[in-house]
């Protein structure tokens, strides 16, 4: 008798869940990857998480978490299910989750998208050389900050400065992220509004993690001095020019972006952060099953999948 092939179910939860990239993205992946099966929007509201999670989840493959259910799943997943690694449990979010004969575990992708997207990009991967004299920046200190910061801290680079409009966030996560930081790696916090020119003398990479300038969001309410930046990068030999990201990732030139544009100065999109997340999801999930030639390829099949969309 014919063996019939395993259909995988996965999705994405998060509430409310608006118009999704994901689902785009990991049906071409299965496709590619010659599985059968499909993921879809899961939404779930936050009082339905906990039932959700002990009811409905184990009858999955595999899930992506989005907002604003990252940390309640991580912190789920600390009591009933596990956390991948060290570094995962201490960041305190989870993005990705695959379900071993019933039992969750979860991690995170999205600080190693990230770092992967700088890597593969050719106007940020001199960022890896010498990193550990390397000075970042980041604007933020929510739930994406957390996973870049602990990815850059855990991957060597060497100084992280973490700016926030409340201090007290940004002094905790500097505090979280010093154990995970290598060699003499110096964390730093302050408040968003004194990101002025001392600040950023000197800094290799700029990162704006906050949701302001998203579709129908404001931008960025301080003012960064992007006419000292570009003095800056003037000045500055080409290995150290300065890099700006911006992982807003709608729309794709953020208003950040366009003044980085408008400067001169080298900058980055979020959408390549969201796809690398997304391909190391699909790693976490078919790593054992999906020969490695076509798990490499899998970032390029969903960044043609979602094409246009944005
Ligand atoms: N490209 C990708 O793959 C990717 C992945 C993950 C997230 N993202 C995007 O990253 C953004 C942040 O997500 P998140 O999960 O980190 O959110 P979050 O956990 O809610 O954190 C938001 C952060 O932004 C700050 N913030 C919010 N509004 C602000 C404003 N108007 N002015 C100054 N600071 C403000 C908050 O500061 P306070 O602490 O002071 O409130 C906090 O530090 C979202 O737009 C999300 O779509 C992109």
């Amino acid at each position: 008798m014919a063996e019939t092939k395993k259909r995988y179910q996965l999705g994405i939860i998060g509430w409310p869940l608006g118009y999704s990239l994901s689902p785009a993205m990991h049906n071409a992946a299965l496709k590619a990857a010659g599985l059968s099966g499909e993921y879809r929007e899961i939404p779930v509201k936050p009082e339905a998480l906990e039932g959700w999670l002990e009811r409905e989840a184990p009858k999955l493959d595999g899930f992506n978490v989005t907002m604003p259910h990252k940390e309640a799943v991580c912190a789920w997943l600390k009591q009933h299910g596990r956390v991948r690694n060290s570094r995962d449990q201490r960041m305190g979010a989870v993005n990705a989750v695959r379900v071993e004969q019933g039992r969750l575990v979860g991690c995170n992708t999205d600080g190693d998208g990230f770092l992967r997207l700088l890597d593969r990009t050719s106007d940020s991967s001199r960022l890896f050389d010498e990193r550990s004299e390397k000075k970042v920046v980041l604007l933020g200190a929510g739930g994406a900050a957390r996973a870049i910061a602990f990815s850059l801290a855990a991957s060597g680079f060497g100084e992280i400065r973490i700016w926030n409009r409340h201090r007290e966030r940004a002094q905790a996560l500097a505090n979280d992220l010093a154990p995970y930081a290598k060699g003499n790696a110096a964390c730093h916090s302050s408040v968003l509004e004194a990101v002025d020119a001392a600040a950023l003398k000197g800094v290799d990479l700029l990162v704006q993690t906050t949701p302001a300038g998203m579709k129908g969001k404001e931008p960025l309410p301080c003012d960064i001095p992007f006419d000292l930046l570009e003095k800056l990068d003037r000045a500055a030999k080409p290995s150290k020019k300065p890099v700006l990201c911006d992982i807003v990732y709608d729309p794709k030139e953020t208003p950040f972006l366009l003044r980085a544009k408008e400067h001169g100065l080298t900058f980055v999109g979020g959408l390549g952060m969201l796809i690398e997340q997304a391909a190391l999801s699909f790693e976490f999930w078919f790593g054992d099953v999906v020969p490695k030639e076509k798990l490499r390829r899998i970032s390029l099949v969903m960044g043609h999948a979602i094409g246009d969309s944005i």
